[in-house]
């Protein structure tokens, strides 16, 4: 058996165009900040993804490029400009941030109804307990997307989800949950790996380890998204072996073109959501 392979980027591109054609309908525009510390080399590639999407789809675009060096206080006051101009609707810091900044200050200056990524302790809680913000986290929200694309339901599912991060394990565990899957989350402890994954008819790895998930430990027919982005030799590869795993798998996403392109679009719908959201004090 070979899977089919589940075109993140095309389906990505029509949520763009979707975008596209209703900003182009509104009387406001759209504004998304983003604010990068630093040089790391994938950030920098993220944020220029987010600025280029901005552009194409029509939003109002700052990026705020900032050294490594700059201060805490300096950052804070930054955000709390951004939380207050009228032409910002979501506002997102880009992770991670140098160590002498701690994170979790800065993720609770956002205000919460700017708060594209979905990371403020209202937002996290609010998906916990099931209240309806319109703004979900991006890359769970874009997996979800994207096991829908396939047609295969979700309810009464069995899914493992590899990997407990805030950005992506959690959350994503939260929403196969919120479409009535039964859900597995792993992680560096789980004692036997192989048998959890083996078990799932719907699987999201999201550790960041190379070629992790392999294909004897997924059920035939199962649906494979992959989240990782590591880099091997230049290369970039995800957490599943992608070819001993689309012998297995009904559906599977590639890397590149699979999660990625999803993570963009669904910060895209999310700034679009911040805007028209009457709870935004703004
Ligand atoms: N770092 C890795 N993923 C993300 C993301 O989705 N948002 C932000 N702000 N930082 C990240």
């Amino acid at each position: 058996m070979t899977a089919q392979i589940i075109d993140g980027k095309k389906i990505a591109q029509n949520i763009r165009e979707q975008l596209k054609l209703e900003v182009s309908k509104l009387s406001v525009k759209p504004g998304l900040a983003v604010v990068l510390v630093g040089s790391d080399p994938a950030s920098q590639t993220y944020v220029n993804s987010k600025e280029k999407a901005c552009q194409e789809i029509g939003f109002y675009s700052e990026v705020h490029r900032l050294p490594e060096t700059i201060g805490e206080s300096e950052l804070l006051a930054l955000i709390e400009k951004l939380n207050q101009d009228p032409k910002i609707h979501g506002l997102l810091v880009q992770l991670p941030l140098p160590k002498h900044i701690n994170e979790e200050k800065i993720i609770l200056a956002v205000n919460p109804a700017k708060d594209v990524d979905c990371f403020h302790p209202v937002n996290t809680g609010a998906l916990f307990s099931g209240f309806d913000t319109g703004i979900l986290p991006c890359t769970p929200a874009g997996c979800i997307e994207l096991i829908k694309s396939t047609g295969v339901a979700l309810s009464g599912k069995k899914a493992v989800v590899v990997g407990r991060s805030n950005i992506v394990g959690k959350p994503a565990a939260m929403l196969l949950l919120q479409n009535n899957c039964t859900v597995t989350l792993c992680h560096s402890r789980t004692a036997d790996l192989s048998a959890e994954v083996r078990q799932a008819d719907i699987v999201i790895a999201a550790v960041g380890k190379a070629g992790l998930i392999t294909g004897d430990m997924i059920k035939p027919g199962a649906v494979v998204i992959d989240v990782g982005t590591n880099r091997v030799n230049g290369k970039l590869t995800g957490d599943v072996d992608f070819v001993s795993a689309s012998q297995a798998a009904g559906f599977i996403t590639p890397v590149p073109g699979g999660v990625g392109p999803m993570t963009i679009a669904m910060l895209m719908k999310n700034t679009m959501i911040a805007c028209l959201n009457p709870f935004n004090p703004l």
